[in-house]
């Protein structure tokens, strides 16, 4: 037998075709290959790479943390370096009264929003059970609860391993609610008052959902009134609203925190990720309102859970520093203009043959396409130099196509760079049918 396995067989991730570029420079949103060409990041990697890669300000907090020190684990030493990051971060989302869990990553951030959402519905009302509510089309992490929990098909296709719990109540977005067509006066949120009321909202501590859809059905924001709506129905019965922000949190959508689209959509614990480590670092944070953190801290009340071996280290934090240090920067004006004019390019695609619909917000798009045409298009846009994410969709029917989703630091060229290569691939495709 061989000694060595072919080097794709290694790797055990996603089996979809994925471009194969020689990248020897990364700078803000280009990557340079070995053979001349520069591509551009039409995805911010896994839509994480918010302000670009090799960013000035992100070295130099790592440059500076590193000779003070390159490990404080919170349980021995009190971690500055994190404490002042949870202080900016919070500032940065407008809940400067929050309390703060630090994780190594998404998934781990929305296992410890369920742990302390469990532990505060037991101390606040005696809830034994503490149910997990989710929707129908979403995606909370790739660990065996967090795929149990969630209503991603694709990735967990097994009923069993839903382990007995899976999604609760159907997600606002079509086929089962199209916003688009029909008038919404938000009703649709009426469906998470019935999953709770089905188990006893005695049984239920939370409800878990993205503000705005990430990657499973390609960037579905709720019809307005849709958040605000589910937050009132479960303050009616006693129960937490975690908003999962792991990819839309820190100006992915244009604000803050998605849910800043919309008022009375506060949730009361609030996960964040991506845009925190920028692709910088794997990093996660459970930020809990102040009207409930001082729960965790009651006699009756769990133990806290520990922080995690690497998510007590200060080099982290200083890259989550030089982050927000480079989202600070940012014109806020400017940066606006700059999602509604991506927004407003990427809608003329709209009525060209491979195109079934685009929609999204601030710098998170997704261009549908027809079945059958997004690996045709992804090679068509990697030939004239920029890459998206594929979404090969999880909801019934199942539905594909691009997440557009830039670096929020892009210029104005990079953004009709990026533009007028994707409707060139479309109109390309258009053209043969
Ligand atoms: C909405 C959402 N939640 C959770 C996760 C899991 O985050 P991670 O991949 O960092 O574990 C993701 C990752 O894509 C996500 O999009």
């Amino acid at each position: 037998m061989d000694r060595f396995l072919p080097r794709r067989e290694r790797l055990l991730a996603s089996s979809r075709p994925l471009p194969d570029f020689d990248v020897v420079t990364a700078r803000g949103p280009w990557l340079h290959c070995a053979d001349g060409r520069r591509i551009f990041d039409g995805s911010s990697g896994l839509i994480c790479v918010n302000v670009g890669q090799g960013s000035p300000k992100v070295f130099s907090r790592i440059e500076k943390q590193f000779p003070r020190s390159s490990f404080g684990g919170a349980a021995v030493v009190r971690p500055h370096a994190q404490l002042e990051l949870m202080d900016r971060l919070c500032h940065a989302v407008g809940r400067p009264q929050d309390s703060v869990a630090l994780v190594t990553c998404g998934t781990l951030g929305v296992e410890v929003a369920v742990r302390l959402a469990r532990n505060i519905a037991r101390v606040r009302g005696g809830k034994q059970h503490g149910d997990i509510l989710t929707s129908s089309l979403s995606y909370h992490g790739m660990s065996a609860l967090t795929l149990a929990l969630a209503g991603n098909h694709a990735r967990r296709p097994r009923p069993e391993d839903a382990l007995g719990l899976g999604p609760a109540f159907p997600a606002p977005y079509p086929p089962v609610h199209d916003h688009a067509v029909r008038a919404c006066n938000a009703s649709c949120a009426d469906e998470v008052a019935k999953a709770i009321d089905n188990r006893g909202s005695e049984s239920v501590a939370a409800v878990l959902l993205e503000p705005v859809n990430g990657t499973i059905g390609g960037a579905y924001v709720p019809p307005d009134g849709y958040l605000r709506r589910v937050s009132e129905i479960c303050r009616e019965r006693d129960v937490l609203v975690i908003h999962d922000e792991v990819l839309t949190g820190l100006w992915r959508t244009g604000t803050p925190l998605a849910s800043d689209h919309w008022d009375g959509a506060e949730p009361d614990l609030c996960i964040l990720s991506k845009g925190l480590g920028a692709g910088y670092t794997s990093v996660g944070a459970v930020l809990v309102s102040p009207e409930v953190a001082p729960l965790l801290h009651h006699d009756d009340a769990d133990p806290l859970p520990a922080m995690g071996t690497m998510a007590a280290h200060p080099l982290q934090a200083a890259a989550c520093l030089g982050v927000l240090d480079e989202l600070e920067t940012m014109d806020p004006d400017a940066f606006r203009a700059r999602g509604e004019r991506l927004g407003a390019l990427l809608r003329t695609l709209t009525g060209l043959s491979p195109v079934q619909d685009v929609r999204g917000l601030g710098h998170l798009y997704a261009v549908e396409l027809v079945p059958g045409r997004l690996w045709p298009l992804m090679e068509a846009a990697e030939k004239r130099g920029v890459f998206f994410y594929p979404f090969t969709g999880a909801g019934h029917p199942k539905s594909e196509g691009l997440v557009v989703a830039p670096a929020l630091n892009s210029t104005d060229e990079d953004i009709s760079y990026l533009t007028a290569a994707l409707c060139d691939s479309v109109t390309a495709l258009d053209r043969n049918g």
